[in-house]
Order: C-alpha cells, then sequence, then structure tokens
C-alpha cells in the first residue's frame, strides 16, 4: 500500500472535514507560539472563516488560560467524543482542561503524545476552515506524532532573534523537512522594541536572526514581529497593534497555503485532507 492511501487511512474521522490543518512550531521555549497560534487563530476568524485552536501542550497549556477555560465547561458524550469549546467565536480544546493547573503533570513522552492524539481525534470538530496547531517546545515525541500522525496542510515556525532561539529553531526545521510536512513560513518575533515616543527601533535579541534563517531554508519570512508593551495588563490578543499586524499576516498565510495545496503531491500526507 502507497503511503498516500496508508495515511488517508489514518486521518482521524473527526478531522474528516477539517480543510486545513495548520501546526505553529518552536523547537525553543517562551518565543511566543501560543500568542501567535491565538492571534492567527483570532484573525481568521474574524475575516469570516470558520477556525478550531488546539493547545496541544500538556506541561504548559497557556491557551486554557488566555481564554479564561475551566475543565468543568467541557462536555464529553457517552462515546468519549469532547464537545470543543466555543472561545471568542472560536472551537477550543487544551490539554489544560485534561490536567488542569493544580494537578502536576508527570507523565511520559509516549504517555503525552499519545493524548495529544486522543485530544486531537476524539474532539467533535465539525467542519473547519482552519484547525491551528499550538505545540510544546521541542523536538520530541508530540511533535514528532503530530507531524507524522496529523495530516498537516503546513507548519509555521516561530522564532525570535536570537542565537539560541534560532538553533532551535534549525533543529525544528530539519525534522519537519526530514518529514516532508510542508512549511508555510516562518515569523520572527520580538524582533525589536520601540517605545512609543521614539524613532529608534532597539533590537534586543540581536537583529534579523529569523530573516536570516528563513533565508538559508528559502522560507518565506511571514513577519517580523515587534516587542509589544502590554498596556493595562492586557493580554497580547486584547491589543491594538497584534491585532493590525495579523490583518496582513493572516491573508499572507491563506495565500500560502493555497499554494502548498496546489503543489501537493501523492507522498505528501496532507493533500488527503480535502473536504
Ligand atoms: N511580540 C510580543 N510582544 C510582547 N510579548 C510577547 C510577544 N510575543 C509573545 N509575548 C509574550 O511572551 C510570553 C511567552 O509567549 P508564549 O507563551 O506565546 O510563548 P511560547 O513559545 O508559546 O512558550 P512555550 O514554549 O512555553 O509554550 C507570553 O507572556 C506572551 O504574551
Ligand atoms: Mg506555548
Amino acid at each position: 500500500m502507497n503511503q498516500a492511501v496508508n495515511n488517508k487511512l489514518r486521518i482521524p474521522e473527526t478531522l474528516r472535514k477539517v480543510k486545513n490543518i495548520v501546526g505553529v512550531f518552536s523547537a525553543k521555549g517562551g518565543v511566543g507560539k501560543s500568542a501567535i497560534a491565538l492571534q492567527l487563530a483570532i484573525s481568521l476568524k474574524d475575516k469570516g472563516y470558520v477556525v478550531g485552536l488546539v493547545d496541544a501542550d500538556i506541561y504548559g497549556p497557556s491557551q486554557a488560560v488566555l481564554l479564561n477555560s475551566e475543565p468543568g465547561e467541557l462536555k464529553i458524550t457517552d462515546n468519549k467524543i469532547i464537545e470543543p469549546l466555543n472561545k471568542e467565536g472560536i472551537s477550543f480544546i487544551s490539554m489544560g482542561l485534561i490536567s488542569n493547573e493544580k494537578m502536576p503533570v508527570i507523565w511520559r513522552g509516549p504517555m503525552v503524545s499519545g493524548a495529544v492524539m486522543q485530544l486531537l481525534s476524539q474532539t467533535n470538530w465539525g467542519e473547519l476552515d482552519y484547525l491551528i496547531i499550538d505545540t510544546p517546545p521541542g523536538t520530541g515525541d508530540v511533535q514528532l506524532t503530530l507531524l507524522q500522525k496529523i495530516p498537516l496542510t503546513g507548519t509555521v515556525i516561530v522564532t525570535t532573534p536570537q542565537n539560541v532561539s534560532i538553533s532551535d529553531a534549525r533543529k525544528g526545521i530539519e525534522m519537519i523537512k526530514k518529514l516532508s510536512i510542508p512549511i508555510i513560513g516562518l515569523i520572527e518575533n520580538m524582533s525589536w522594541f520601540q517605545p512609543d515616543d521614539s524613532e529608534k527601533k532597539y533590537f534586543l535579541f540581536g537583529k534579523d536572526g529569523g530573516k536570516d534563517l528563513a533565508a538559508e531554508y528559502k522560507i518565506s519570512l511571514l513577519a517580523q514581529l515587534p516587542l509589544i508593551e502590554k498596556k493595562d495588563n492586557k493580554e497580547l490578543h486584547d491589543l491594538d497593534q497584534i491585532k493590525a499586524s495579523f490583518e496582513t499576516l493572516a491573508d499572507k498565510i491563506i495565500e500560502l497555503i493555497k499554494k502548498v495545496r496546489s503543489k501537493k503531491v501523492d507522498s505528501i500526507p496532507q493533500t488527503n485532507v480535502t473536504k
């Protein structure tokens, strides 16, 4: 049996009506994956698409906190299918709703990747235009399982310009390439800080590290996002500045996904995820 058929058989039933699945990856922690995954989901929803968001990070499930979700809100049907929550108009599910923050997570790698797969495949996603997966940091079991078993349309890489982040992002890119999953593009985050009253940009973590990495791998540079001051204790997704950046960023991603899909070949798993 060839690879494409094999992959087709493995697509969980609950993901069959999901048109595009986008994984947000960075091998390095704390570079802004969760913030970017959430803002991308919100921007796509604002453009009129039907969007889902999965927080696949069991060790630090930020989305459940950002979207004020409580485990008690989850509804699981008799046949063990989970109904996603509706948060900001987005279908949302998080590992954080299953393992709450008071419960120390001591699961081993294979158990975690099994749980992430279960979460994705037992959620009643229904018809979605885009499902965004916020992944945990690293290049371990969970990332490998997501890349191998979920029919990703493509991935978005997030890095800061720092050397330590770039070298980790390089590991992530190599892993994704090895598995022949398309990379939609790279977002350089925390690129600079520019005070409101200043003309000067401060390149706190070095300049153009992500841009150069994108050029090295011939990946589209989707954006260089500045560090944004969180005023009045607001989260990033409540700030106009980030919304404005994602207006065009989301359009770029939509266009690049179309390109990725038009280049599809039989050996790439995501070819099967059309309606
Ligand atoms: N451009 C930015 N400006 C200001 N703060 C930012 C920016 N991007 C991310 N942050 C903040 O940095 C912190 C880390 O971001 P986030 O949690 O999204 O990173 P992550 O890559 O998902 O981390 P982890 O690997 O732990 O999951 C958060 O408090 C987030 O709000
Ligand atoms: Mg995160």
